[in-house]
């Protein structure tokens, strides 16, 4: 049932204020002002965390693997599941390996994790389906309680595995002594208000089906993002490409000038992902070089990330504020919307696009 929505895509885009609150409320305290983790999740016991998955789950992890280092000082590795399994990893006795899938039946993520068996300190996954095998063969599976995804292309998935890996790298950071109380209070006051951030944030619907009409002309986009928002330039650009059949790209910012930007001219528009956090300046150069070779940019920022590098863009989609920290799960909002309204716009099977399975069972 598309409860009234075009396509399950679009229901499921909406749905996403409600079920990150219910993720939330399940995994803090009944007061808010704590994590609440089965009793096993304890981050004194190892040093260093392997995360593994495919596709959007994978950059999920890419997002994870900033939080799990700047909030808890924790070294982490991540890959894709299909290199991992064949790569021969290390994996040392105090390394947990954390495994993410919304179906929970990847081959490729599954034959990663029984690589790991035996090796690491601890099996963690955090899974949509709570019964699959992923589940079944962790040491601890984490439900992120997205529902039912009916949509290829993952959209509420990927922000409730963002918001679980998120609350655990906060429990990383307690168990580890490497955040300062007052912080971690203000980050769960941050992650309780983040449902109602997220719906306001949907109201930029309008907006980016305006500017989707647009995108729906190009052959090529590219997309920009640093730090957090890097893994979400890729993830924007996934979801582009296997609803549209766009050829999209993403890039570091800073790596355009050793490359990518060859491609830069007026009929390549680039999606610049840049809250206004402590890498915003150096993004907004590396979008006014874009500009200086008539690229088309898109800038997604707050308020005041429009009014200091707005200047001579194209187009400009204006996003609510939040703590920099949380600004991934928010950003995602106008990638999925971006990707949604250029497929609808160009017509093509939202919801069961060509050559793509929900659950990717065999490698
Ligand atoms: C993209 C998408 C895929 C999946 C990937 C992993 O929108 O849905 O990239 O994320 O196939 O699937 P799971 O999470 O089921 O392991």
């Amino acid at each position: 049932d598309k409860g009234g929505y075009k396509h399950f895509m679009a229901k499921e885009i909406a749905e996403q204020p409600t079920v990150i609150g219910e993720a939330i409320s399940h995994y803090l305290t009944q007061d808010g002002t704590d994590i609440a983790l089965p009793a096993e999740i304890d981050f004194t016991k190892i040093d260093r965390l392997t995360m593994v998955a495919c596709g959007t789950a994978f950059y999920a992890c890419m997002t994870a693997k900033y939080w799990f280092e700047q909030l808890a000082q924790l070294p982490v590795e991540i890959d894709v599941a299909s290199e991992f399994r064949y790569r021969d990893p290390v994996i040392t006795k105090d390394t947990a390996a954390l495994f993410v899938s919304q179906s929970g039946e990847t081959a490729d993520t599954l034959a990663a994790l029984r690589y790991c068996e035996g090796k690491a300190e601890q099996i963690l996954s955090v899974v949509n389906v709570a019964t699959s095998s992923i589940a079944r063969e962790s040491d601890v599976a984490l439900p992120i309680l997205a529902g039912t995804e009916i949509g290829v292309a993952s959209t509420k998935a990927f922000t409730c595995q963002l918001t679980v890996l998120l609350i655990l790298a906060l429990k990383a950071a307690k168990d580890r002594g490497t955040i300062e109380d007052s912080r971690y209070q203000e980050l769960l006051t941050e992650l309780r208000a983040l449902p109602g951030i997220m719906n306001h944030a949907l109201t930029i619907e309008a907006v980016t089906e305006k500017i989707s009409r647009k995108l729906a002309e190009a052959r090529d986009i590219l997309f920009l993002g640093r730090g957090v928002m890097y893994p979400l330039a890729h993830e924007g650009a996934l979801k582009l490409k296997e609803i549209s059949y766009i050829h999209a790209e993403a890039y570091a910012s800073g790596e355009l000038k050793h490359g990518p930007i060859a491609l830069i001219d007026k009929k390549v528009p680039v999606v610049v992902l840049a809250p206004r956090d402590g890498l915003f300046d150096k993004t907004v150069s590396n979008m006014q070089e874009v500009m200086a070779r008539n690229g088309k940019v898109l800038l997604i920022s707050d308020s005041k990330g429009l009014m200091e590098g707005g200047e001579g863009t194209w187009e400009a989609i204006a996003m609510p504020d939040a703590d920099p920290v949380l600004t991934p799960i928010l950003y995602a909002i106008p990638a999925q919307l971006l990707a949604y309204h250029t497929a609808v716009s160009k017509g093509t099977d939202v919801d069961q696009p060509r050559n793509l399975a929900k659950s990717v069972t065999v490698e």
